[in-house]
Order: structure tokens, then C-alpha cells, then sequence
């Protein structure tokens, strides 16, 4: 029987901003969601991150639930406005020791702290003062904040992730204007691309020049897109478009340079990198990571039924890739709408051990949202049990059958928190949060992936 390499990583994830609350303690400054949260009709029934799951307060209790589970591993994210409250000037330290608190707790039991530097948390002061990612100073006041980072932490944390989903940064942020900071352009998105890799690129080079020990990467994220039919045009369609997902942000780290589609289709709405910068960005990430929720079909002329128009349904920009998306209708569909397809994972983890030579790739989210009328019906999770179920047994054949390098797997996510601008509507959790008492409740899916684990664990040779 095939089974999973022994020193596979399990593991589970989450982002600051959506659980830990506690938004203007101890010196944090504001952050652009922060802020976003506050515009009226920005977050689904005028939900606010201020409490969130108050894991500020409550991350001891938090901890045993991650190490109960059983992962050895736990993905977060630092809040960059705790230790830099405008971004780029005084270090706060109350910041810095929450994350010594967490980080220590977590090597206590066992668990290994795999950190994000930046999961769209961005400071305000950024944001207002230099126009955020639209700025050259907040590509270069990121490289000293992730120094900072490194300093503090880096003699325990050995596992960096320097950006979390730029794509939703660029086209969410910049481009459709459903998360903060909520601008809407054609032009934008690229230009946020472009200095969230340069930013990147300087983050990597103060850690491999510094003395810190460990591996340095990037997570991004990536729908698979299957071709509709075996024409070239629509397989065509589908590899475009998964250049312009997944290679857009990613072959810059590994390649230094765009997918050569990219430049073909936008000309001069794509920033170029000098030689310099192309040089610094060319293999300045160790691991790719992947967050991966759904698939669809791809094809270059519209479906006859099913068909999602283009930038319908999958955030806009889609235009720029002059295609079809569409689905299946027997695909189960999650309540965020999105399609359950475990063989699109499985496709997605070849695409991208291909593309990119068997660099190491980490799944570093992975999961589903589940809307549910009270606790019993949310903590009875069926549908999650069966998603993990199904994407870790296609995870399994990616590994072990296709000779995927897959070095871990991290399940989003641990507790229901504040899912952006769906607010807490969305209930993405192994664990149920009630957003009133803050109690938390392990859900069937809870028990589901330790037994995933434990028999991954168990099998191993
Ligand atoms: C993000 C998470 C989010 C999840 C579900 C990913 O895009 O990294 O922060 O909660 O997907 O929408």
C-alpha cells in the first residue's frame, strides 16, 4: 500500500486579522481591514473583525486545540500593525511578545510554528500616507518589517511564508475593490502584483544574508482549470489560465520573470523588473505554497449551458485571459460557491511539481465553508468531513502515485473566524466559534482529520 513519507507535515492554518481580535490592544495600530470593516456595506451584515475570535486573548486554549488535533504543525500570520503600528517607524513590543507568547506555546507542545508575514493586514498608515502597495515605500518598509520578524523570531521559527494569496491583494484590492482597500482598476493589479514581488524579493534577500537558519517561501493561490474539451484551443484556455492564476505571482520567484502570455496580452499595463530585480526575484522562494479551494472548466469559446461569464465568479481579470470558465453540474457546491472537485486538486499539485521542477510545494490552505442554522447543525459537519476526506486521499495520490515533492498539508482552518467580507456568515472551521461566548466546539470534521492524520501517521514507514 502507498503511503504518505514519514516525515510528512500535517497541519492547520489560519491569518491574524481573522482571529485575533483585540484590534487596538497593547499598541497595535489600524490596519486597512481595520478600517474597511468600519465603511457601511463592505462586510456581509455589518460584521467587524474588532473581537473576531479574541485568540489575542485566548491563544493558550487555542494551542491545545491545535496540539489535541494532532497536526505538528501551525500555520499564522503576524499582524504587521502589532509590531510596526504605522508601518514603518517605532517597534512596538507588547506586538513582538504577544508572538513570542504563541510561538513559545506552540514549540511547547510539539507543534511547529510556520509563519506568514503578511495575510492583507496591511498597516493604515501605509496605506493613507503612501498609497499602500501602489508604493515603492511599502515595498521597501516591508523588507524591514520582515526583518524585524526574522530577528525576533527567526532563532525559533524556521518556516517562512513572506506573502499570503497576492492574487487577492492585487485583483480583490485593486481590481474588483471587494476587499480593502477596495479600488477598482484595470491597471492597478498588476502594479500591486509587481511591488508585492519586489517586496518578497528584498524580504528573501534580508533573510539569506542574515544569519537565520531555515526555509523562506511564498503561498500563493490557484483554482485548476481543466480544458473543457480536448481542443488545442481549449486546453490552450486552460493552461493560459492558470499562468495567469498561479504563474503570474509565482514564476517571477522562481523564473525571475513573468509567464510570457502575460506580456503578450497587457503590453504595458505589465510592469517590467530591470535586471537587477529580475536577478534578486529568480529562486528567492524555497517552497511554493498552495492555497487551493476549487476548479473549473476552461474554454476558449462560450459553453452552451453552465457557463460562467468571463470575470463572473472568479474575481475579475479573467478578461485579460479571453476565456470560459463553466462547471459540472453534478460537482457538489460548497456555501461560498464553490465547486467540490478533488481531482482538480490533484491536477493543480502535477501542474505545479511541473512547471516548476519538483520544487517543494506545501498545500497551505485547503478547505470549505459550511453556513448552518446553530450549533448542532454547524458542529455535525458531514460535508467538511467528506471535503477533507476527499482532497487529502487525492493529495495521497498526487504524492505517492504521481511522484509529487508535496511536503505538507495544512487544513483551513482551525476555527470559524472572520471570513472578510463575508463576515462570520461563512464557517470555514474544523472547530465551531459561537461569536457571542467565544466558546469553542471541536466539529465532526475536527475528529475527522485527526483520524486522517493518526492513520497517516500509523502507516508510515
Ligand atoms: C484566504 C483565507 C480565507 C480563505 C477562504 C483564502 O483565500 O487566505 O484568509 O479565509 O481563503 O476564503
Amino acid at each position: 500500500m502507498k503511503v504518505f513519507p514519514k516525515d510528512f507535515t500535517w497541519g492547520v492554518a489560519t491569518s491574524a486579522h481573522q482571529i485575533e481580535g483585540a484590534h487596538t490592544a497593547d499598541g497595535k495600530g489600524p490596519s486597512t481591514w481595520d478600517a474597511y470593516c468600519q465603511i457601511p456595506g463592505k462586510i456581509n451584515n455589518g460584521d467587524t473583525s474588532a473581537i473576531a475570535c479574541d485568540h489575542y486573548n485566548r491563544y493558550a486554549e487555542d494551542i491545545k486545540l491545535i496540539s489535541d488535533l494532532g497536526v505538528t504543525a501551525y500555520r499564522f500570520s503576524i499582524c504587521w500593525s502589532r509590531i510596526l503600528p504605522d508601518g514603518k517607524g517605532v517597534i512596538n513590543q507588547a506586538g513582538i511578545d504577544f508572538y513570542n507568547r504563541l510561538i513559545d506555546g506552540l514549540i511547547a507542545k510539539g507543534v511547529t510554528p510556520y509563519v506568514t508575514l503578511y495575510h492583507w493586514d496591511l498597516p493604515l498608515a501605509l496605506q493613507m500616507e503612501n498609497d499602500g502597495w501602489l508604493s515603492e515605500t511599502t515595498v521597501q518598509a516591508f523588507a524591514r518589517y520582515a526583518e524585524i520578524c526574522f530577528q525576533a523570531f527567526g532563532d525559533r521559527v524556521k518556516h517562512w511564508m513572506t506573502f499570503n494569496e497576492n492574487w487577492c491583494t492585487a485583483v480583490l484590492g485593486h481590481g474588483t475593490g471587494v476587499f480593502a482597500p477596495g479600488r477598482v482598476s484595470q491597471t492597478e493589479p498588476y502594479l500591486v502584483g509587481h511591488n508585492l514581488l519586489l517586496a518578497h524579493a528584498y524580504a528573501v534577500k534580508k533573510f539569506r544574508t542574515g544569519s537565520y537558519q531555515g526555509v523562506i517561501g511564498i503561498a500563493n493561490n490557484c483554482d485548476f482549470r481543466e480544458p473543457l474539451s480536448n481542443s488545442p484551443e481549449d486546453i490552450a484556455a486552460a493552461q493560459e489560465s492558470l499562468e495567469f492564476f498561479y504563474g503570474w505571482l509565482t514564476d517571477p520567484v522562481v523564473f525571475g520573470h513573468y509567464p510570457a502570455i502575460m506580456r503578450e496580452r497587457l503590453g504595458t499595463r505589465l510592469p517590467e523588473f530591470t535586471a537587477e530585480e529580475s536577478e534578486l526575484l529568480k529562486g528567492s522562494a524555497d517552497f511554493l505554497g498552495l492555497n487551493h479551494y476549487t476548479t473549473h472548466y476552461a474554454s476558449r469559446q462560450a459553453p452552451a449551458q453552465n457557463a460562467v461569464a468571463p470575470g463572473d465568479g472568479n474575481g475579475g481579470m479573467s478578461e485579460d485571459q479571453h476565456l470560459y470558465l463553466s462547471s459540472d453540474p453534478a460537482w457538489p457546491v460548497t456555501s461560498m460557491g464553490w465547486f467540490v472537485v478533488p481531482w482538480g486538486f490533484r491536477k493543480m499539485l502535477n501542474w505545479i511539481h511541473q512547471r516548476y521542477n519538483g520544487l517543494p510545494i506545501y498545500v497551505t490552505e485547503n478547505g470549505t465553508a459550511i453556513t448552518a442554522n446553530g450549533v448542532d447543525e454547524a458542529i455535525d459537519d458531514q460535508e467538511r468531513a467528506y471535503f477533507v476526506s476527499e482532497y487529502t486521499q487525492a493529495l495521497k495520490q498526487a504524492v505517492t502515485e504521481d511522484g509529487v515533492n508535496v511536503q505538507g498539508y495544512f487544513a483551513w482552518t482551525l476555527m470559524d473566524n472572520f471570513e472578510w467580507c463575508q463576515g462570520y456568515n461563512m464557517r470555514f472551521g474544523l472547530i465551531y466559534c459561537d461569536f457571542d461566548s467565544l466558546k469553542r466546539t471541536p466539529k465532526t470534521s475536527y475528529y475527522a482529520y485527526q483520524s486522517i492524520i493518526n492513520e497517516s501517521r500509523n502507516s508510515t514507514q
